[in-house]
């Protein structure tokens, strides 16, 4: 069979107002660039005729500008889920344009399988290769493709020529069954390969081809500073701690690492210290400290959804394949963040949280209680199934407006329950086997920035007298609502709620 030909404009008009599109990928790697280009201005001129445009969005974790950005501007996206990270579509989320429902990734397939979400009209999907029966060679990112190819209508393909087709290897696509069928997922160590090395679809889906050259377009990370070090480094320490009191295995335990700038800073703390052995990873995305610790056989193997790495060093992978394709295996995303996987190979999962309180809870996607940053991603998939859990947070935002540290978190997204471990530049509070009362006070001690101890000691005294977990409900959100007030939360006074109601 041979494919059609089309631009990326002639692609767009095969989307319908109100379709849903899946695309592959999961972050910027392995996301598709033209045809959403080329949709959202479709939707500019059928909103400049007056007449409505919207699609619902879904991918593997966050997109790129071509997506989330375009699409956003554009006014083009009715629903969208399960993750975005995109200045644009945040903007749409919180002023109620994009219907935006956050949610684990790992859930994600599964739910559009079962039919919760509604039909997959479109899959929009990103390829180094086609061929004539179907067989998909993805690029970087994988996400939810496999489920969104399988139940689209149509496929969209951009081949992207960019891609090396020596890439084909270094993919393992696998769909779980549904319940009442499904069975255990059989990785039982990070590089246990279960699928197959390229998406398969029936060809006849295939509505059209684009061809298209373009990179991923991943920024490189800012100079490591003060800050993000000292939370590397204490991260580090605690794991050698760990270690060394046979908490840890001397073989060590595969790593989760989370997004951004302190998660990479932690990566290569861990890996200048000697005493971490070489490991592996179990995770959703690779940054660049994963592959300078390749390079440097600290880290041995990961097992990932994505290769969310700058242009740069995607370079330096593309030129050395062979070498990489036996450290890497890109996974659907509900597959490297698969719970019973992250509980059965005992990972060590690092995560970073906006805000965590005194007793542990972390919120990871509202600012101040209301506005969405990005959404839980997968930090709730790896969090509640660690072996031990780590949350990491500088101690202040904004110039120590805001306290990280707050007596009640404004938004939940990681309950007491889940949270092991709190990090900051301050210090480790390790909050396993620690009563509520304990945890708040290991947490102000070791964690919490020196100019917000005395505040936080004082809630407790307001709380001294009272039950288990030692809460004032008419104080517990003193310090948002000061910021909301005055743009500084160490203008907090907690003396006007001593006397109970008066607030
Ligand atoms: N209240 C309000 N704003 C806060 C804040 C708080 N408690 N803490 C941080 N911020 C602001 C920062 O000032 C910064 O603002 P800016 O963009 O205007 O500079 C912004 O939030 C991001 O903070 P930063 O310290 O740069 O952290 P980050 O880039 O590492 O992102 C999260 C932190 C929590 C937003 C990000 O890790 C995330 O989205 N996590 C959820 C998903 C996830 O964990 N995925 C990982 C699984 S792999």
């Amino acid at each position: 069979m041979s494919y059609k030909k089309l631009t990326s404009e002639e692609a767009a008009l095969l989307i319908k107002n109100g379709d849903t599109i899946g695309f592959s990928g999961f972050t910027a790697a392995g996301t598709p660039h033209v045809i959403s280009q080329a949709l959202a201005k479709r939707a500019e001129a059928e909103h400049a005729a007056g007449r409505a445009f919207k699609v619902s969005v879904f991918t593997g974790a966050s997109t790129n500008d071509s997506v989330d950005g375009a699409l956003a501007r554009a006014n083009a996206i009715d629903r969208r889920t399960p993750y975005q990270s995109h200045k644009d579509s945040r903007k749409g989320i919180n002023s109620g344009d994009i219907n935006y429902f956050d949610m684990h990734l790992s859930q994600l397939a599964q739910n559009v399988r079962y039919g919760f979400l509604g039909k997959i009209d479109v899959a929009i999907i990103e390829a180094a290769e086609v061929t004539e029966d179907g067989e998909i060679t993805l690029g970087t990112g994988v996400g939810a493709v496999p489920t969104f190819a399988r139940l689209a209508k149509i496929i969209l393909i951009e081949l992207n020529s960019h891609l090396p087709k020596e890439i084909k290897g270094i993919h393992d696509i696998y769909e779980p069954l549904d319940p009442p069928y499904r069975k255990e997922i059989p990785v039982y160590k990070p590089s246990d390969r279960i699928g197959s090395n390229v998406l398969k679809v029936d060809p006849a889906k295939i509505a059209c081809i684009v061809e298209a050259n373009y990179t991923d377009g991943v920024k490189g990370f800012a100079p490591v500073e003060e800050t993000t070090m000292k939370i590397g480094e204490n991260v580090t320490n605690f794991l050698v701690d760990e270690m060394k009191a046979g908490r840890i295995p001397a073989s060590f335990l595969p790593i989760q690492s989370g997004v951004g700038n302190i998660a990479n800073a932690v990566l290569a703390c861990m890996g200048k210290n000697p005493d971490i052995p070489p490991f592996e990873m179990y995770t959703e995305v690779v940054q660049d400290a994963v592959v300078a610790l390749m390079k440097t056989g600290k880290c041995k193997f990961a097992s990932t959804c994505s290769l969310t790495v700058s242009d740069e060093v995607m370079k330096d992978v593309f030129e050395n394949l062979d070498f990489y394709k036996q450290r890497l295996v890109l996974r659907p995303g509900e597959i490297s963040n698969n719970p019973e996987v992250v509980r059965r190979l005992g990972l060590i999962t690092m995560n970073t949280a906006l805000e965590a309180d005194i007793f542990g809870n972390v919120n990871s996607t509202h600012v101040v209680g209301t506005k969405m940053m990005n959404g839980i991603g997968g930090s709730g998939d790896f969090t509640r199934n660690a072996y031990i859990s780590i949350f990491t947070c500088p101690s202040v935002a904004k110039e120590g407006k805001i306290s990280a540290i707050v007596p009640f978190v404004s938004h939940v997204d990681h309950s007491e329950h889940s949270v092991d471990v709190l990090i900051t530049e301050q210090g480790v509070a390790d909050l396993r086997g620690k009563s509520p009362r304990q945890k708040a006070e290991l947490i102000i001690e070791n964690c919490v920035n020196p100019e917000y101890k005395q505040l936080l000691r004082e809630y407790l005294k307001l709380t001294e007298s009272n039950n288990h977990t030692p809460h004032d409900l008419n104080a517990a959100f003193a310090f948002h609502n000061q910021f909301n007030k005055s743009g500084d939360m160490r203008d907090t006074c907690l003396s006007k709620y001593a006397v109970k109601g008066e607030a």
